[in-house]
């Protein structure tokens, strides 16, 4: 899969990143939970040195719950704090004002120690395009959506929006850009709809889908399209076509059509939870 970021776009967007993480205490960084591994950036690691880190599994509606769990416990053995977050119902979100104080209490007490009191905890949103953070921002930072404007000198330019007494958020997300150096990595974001489907083959994409959603939930296609799910992969995307009408008007199978359908309801969860990648892999 041969996949263009715009080097140029990117190189802007890191620079602003770098002068944003100045600002703020804390990084909260939106994964997607049903590719936790591969929707996360690993330029974070050296941006985000010195500054508390929470990750969130976003999208967690969408991705296998018993995996959720299981992420949630990866991260939070590697020193992360994590939380796992549906920023489109706002399911989640409530848990979120602990966790970030908790994640923050170094800075609390050092604060406390100086004699600064009040000072809010600034938190900035980073993470890949798509994964969520504009829903993730409007839907936290929902009814407390007053923006509290600049203040000279300190912050020209920037506008916070204020959580509540002890929590401020920058309103532009920092954008990631994923790396696609793993061929796996490339094909897991192009799943999940985070690479521009016109610049993919669909239904080679749609192959590998039926591939690793039989191998990890087996059952799970045969019970959603009422097919026998053994076989090659194409064998399996026919009887889909089959089933769901894909046919061309000489009574041709419609395989673009089919794989466009299938993709289509895995990315909406209609297929089931399903998580593309587990932890220990
Ligand atoms: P970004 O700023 O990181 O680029 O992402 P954005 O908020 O625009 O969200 C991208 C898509 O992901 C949106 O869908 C959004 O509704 C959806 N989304 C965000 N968080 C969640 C979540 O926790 N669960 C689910 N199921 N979806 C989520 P869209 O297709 O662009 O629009 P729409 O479906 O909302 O109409």
């Amino acid at each position: 899969m041969n996949i263009q970021w715009y080097p140029g776009h990117m190189t802007k967007a890191k620079r602003q990143m770098q002068e944003d993480i100045k600002l703020i205490d804390l990084i909260i960084e939106l994964v997607d939970a049903r590719i936790p591994r591969s929707s996360q950036n690993p330029d974070i690691d050296e941006l985000g040195r010195n500054k508390a880190r929470l990750i969130l599994l976003n999208k967690s509606d969408l991705a296998d719950e018993a995996e959720n769990e299981q992420w949630a416990a990866y991260f939070r053995q590697k020193g992360c704090f994590t939380a796992k977050v549906n920023s489109k119902t706002g399911a989640g979100l409530k848990a979120l004002s602990p966790i970030i104080r908790e994640a923050c209490a170094q800075k609390l007490e050092r604060d406390k120690r100086r004699g600064i009191k009040n000072r809010p905890i600034r938190a900035m949103v980073v993470g890949i395009p798509n994964v969520g953070k504009s829903t993730f921002i409007n839907s936290f930072a929902g009814r407390a959506c007053a923006k509290t404007g600049n203040k000279p000198g300190v912050t020209k330019g920037k506008q916070w929006i204020r959580l509540n007494k002890e929590t401020e958020l920058l309103d532009t997300p920092g954008i990631l850009w994923p790396k696609f150096e793993d061929e796996r990595v490339g094909v897991n974001l192009a799943l999940i709809g985070s690479v521009k489907d016109d610049i993919l083959n669909l239904e080679e994409l749609s192959l590998e889908l039926i591939d690793r959603v039989r191998e990890n939930y087996p059952g799970i296609l045969a019970a959603r399209y009422e097919i026998e799910e053994e076989g090659k992969p194409v064998e399996v995307l026919e009887r889909i076509a089959a089933k769901r009408g894909c046919i061309k008007k000489g009574g041709d199978m419609d395989y673009a059509k089919a794989a466009s359908l299938l993709l289509e309801e895995f990315r909406n969860g209609k297929i089931g939870r399903i998580t593309l990648e587990r932890p220990q892999e």
